[in-house]
Formats: C-alpha cells, sequence, structure tokens
C-alpha cells in the first residue's frame, strides 16, 4: 500500500536497524484518515469476514477501520490481562513477547466467538507472529472460521509470517519491510 509505504519513510523513525517507531500515525498518535485506508485495504483482501478480531492495545484502531470498511461487522479484541470481574468463561492463550521478553495471556469471553463466524485477524505489527499465533489458537477453540491475518507493517525478516502461514493461515500485510539498510527501510 503505497500511502503507507510512503508515511512510513516520512515519518517513520528506525532504532538500530530493528525497531520501526511509528507513534506519528500509527501506535501514539493516530492518523485517523490513512488508518481508515489501511482498513478498507484489509478489508478488500477479506470481503466475506463477518468479525474482525484484535489484541489490545494498539490493533483495535486497525481493526476498527476494518470493521467499518466490512459494513460495520463486530470487532472483538482479546484482552491481554485478566480483570476482577472476569469469569471463567473465557477462551484462552499464551503469547510470548520477544521484544519483552515475558509471556502473558489473552482472553475472549466465550459468547463473542462462535461457530458460523468468519474472522479475520488484525494487528498493527507482524514481528516474529506471536499475537497472531496466539489469536488462531485461542479462535480454534471456538470453532469459528479464520479466513485470514492482516497486519498493517509487516517486518518481513522475523519469520512471523512463517510462523503463522505454518498453522494454515493466510497472510496479508498492507506493507512489508524486507529490511532496515542504514536506517531506512527497504519494501
Ligand atoms: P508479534 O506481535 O509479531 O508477536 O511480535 P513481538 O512479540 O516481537 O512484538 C511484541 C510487541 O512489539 C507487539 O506489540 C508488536 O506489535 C511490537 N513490535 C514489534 N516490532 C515492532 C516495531 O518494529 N515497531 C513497533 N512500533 N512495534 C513493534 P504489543 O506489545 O502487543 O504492543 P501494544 O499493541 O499493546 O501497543
Amino acid at each position: 500500500m503505497k500511502l503507507l509505504e510512503d508515511r512510513i519513510i516520512q515519518t517513520g523513525r528506525i532504532i538500530n536497524n530493528e525497531i520501526l517507531k511509528v507513534d506519528n500515525f500509527l501506535n501514539h498518535q493516530i492518523d485517523v484518515n490513512l488508518i481508515n485506508e489501511i482498513g478498507k485495504d484489509i478489508a478488500s483482501i477479506y470481503p466475506n469476514a463477518n468479525k474482525v478480531v484484535t489484541i489490545e492495545t494498539s490493533g483495535i484502531a486497525i481493526a476498527y477501520a476494518t470493521s467499518l470498511a466490512l459494513n460495520n461487522c463486530p470487532l472483538v479484541f482479546a484482552k491481554k490481562q485478566a480483570s476482577k470481574i472476569t469469569s471463567n468463561n473465557n477462551y484462552t492463550a499464551k503469547v510470548k513477547s520477544f521484544t519483552k521478553s515475558v509471556t502473558y495471556d489473552i482472553s475472549i469471553d466465550k459468547s463473542y466467538l462462535n461457530k458460523g463466524d468468519k474472522i479475520v485477524i488484525v494487528d498493527d505489527f507482524l514481528a516474529n507472529g506471536n499475537a497472531g499465533v496466539g489469536l488462531v489458537e485461542l479462535i480454534r477453540q471456538s470453532g469459528a472460521e479464520i479466513l485470514g491475518f492482516a497486519s498493517a507493517i509487516e517486518k518481513g525478516f522475523q519469520g512471523g509470517r512463517e510462523n503463522i502461514e505454518r498453522l494454515g493461515i493466510k497472510v496479508y500485510s498492507c506493507a512489508i519491510i524486507k529490511a532496515f539498510k542504514d536506517n531506512k527501510p527497504v519494501f
């Protein structure tokens, strides 16, 4: 998606040829117009989806735009921390975060995932793919159908795509960064 690639070039900051900071339009301040275009792009790849699933926090904006573009279909986000009033009525999975070196539980209330759902999983970044793998494992407990996974920005050199595709899930990303060279992205 050229619009997104151009924005990454203009305002993204790359740290140590490893981390892309996009706080300017995605992870802190949000450019709603650009995010809406990302949502339309993802919806065009999965036009038959009738539910969008993501994980808090930064995935929610992308999921909202995708849901809007899919005729306002329901959007469900997995929670990273069990609420004090959480019942046992949840699907759960474990996610390892490489960047933060921790493993955490994710959960979704069983009433929000059903057989007959055709789900597109979305996230802001695809890096190692652990969030995506955890969401696939969680959703599969419900019997819902997963049409595919979509990220706004994929770092194509961290194996995330392969980790999700290994589960038989289609992967799409609006912008794919093949490498960082001299702290610049190579698409
Ligand atoms: P994964 O999401 O593909 O599994 O990758 P990983 O475990 O490596 O990522 C952990 C967190 O770091 C994720 O956010 C992911 O989106 C984010 N991340 C990975 N690489 C980059 C990068 O180059 N730039 C930025 N800005 N983020 C990156 P999270 O912890 O779930 O954060 P949040 O959604 O709660 O904000």
